[in-house]
């Protein structure tokens, strides 16, 4: 067994207070895993403060300071302590229409001030019955992913979160999950130019992970992690994953 990545997708759910009451007991599960939080932006001063796991943004912007509205720069993220940004979560693309192209200049962006990206890629449900789940994944990467070369494959996590699993209750199967996951290690491998070592690369999966059905992921050799949302926001179901995973 080697350490799992396991990210706390808290997207907009919980307020600062139950934000900072969540972070301290999870800060005290012993756990031989790597568990970043990702609380929403207002939350992430108290919660830094209040234990000193890794922190993630859910977002930020593509640019540095500048006249846009509502953004986060990635240059904020760092000064609040964040190691981490998601980008390309598939809420992003559906609500506030991202483009691949925009996720392509956060992660070079994310690149260049030294915060690690969690890049999110993953198909919906047509694209799924239409057969196109690989050509969907291997597009959004190759855009995400083609003015990037990367010195070390670690300073990047992929997650692979089929839209259509997300929320629903209604997770991917492992081994279908492992396939795209295998097949993602090996296009970002090349595409970082890092040929075999691509292996190495995280590759999480997210979309309706819990307490009762994680562990059957554990055994796929191509899933590193979990990327978890609603669960996350659990204390009971979130303690046993991190704990057990
Ligand atoms: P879920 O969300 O675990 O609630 O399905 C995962 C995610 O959106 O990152």
């Amino acid at each position: 067994m080697y350490m799992k990545i396991i990210i706390a997708n808290w997207k907009m759910y919980l307020s600062e207070k139950d934000a900072i009451a969540l972070a301290v007991k999870i800060a005290k599960v012993k756990t031989g895993n790597k568990v970043i939080l990702a609380p929403s932006f207002t939350a992430i001063p108290a919660v830094t403060k209040a234990v000193k796991l890794s922190i993630a943004g859910q977002n930020m912007f593509w640019q540095g300071y500048g006249a846009y509205t509502g953004e986060i720069c990635g240059e904020e993220l760092k000064s609040l302590g964040c190691k981490y940004v998601i980008l390309g979560h598939s809420e992003r693309r559906k609500y506030y229409k991202e483009t691949d192209e925009m996720i392509r200049q956060k992660v070079e962006y994310a690149q260049k001030l030294g915060l690690t990206p969690v890049l999110c890629v993953g198909e919906t449900e047509e694209e799924k019955k239409a057969g196109k789940t690989l050509e969907v994944v291997k597009r959004q990467l190759k855009i995400a992913l083609q003015t990037i070369g990367l010195a070390k494959p670690n300073k990047i996590i992929i997650a692979y979160e089929p839209v259509w699993a997300i929320g629903t209750g209604n997770p991917e199967n492992p081994q279908n999950a492992n396939m795209v996951q295998g097949e993602i290690k090996k296009q970002a491998g090349t595409l970082l130019r890092q040929g075999s070592a691509g292996q190495a690369l995280p590759v999480l999966y997210g979309g309706s992970v819990d307490s009762k059905n994680f562990s059957g992921f554990l055994a796929e050799k191509n899933i590193d992690g979990f990327l978890v949302g609603g669960a996350s926001t659990k204390w009971e179901e979130f303690k046993e994953i991190i704990q057990e995973a």
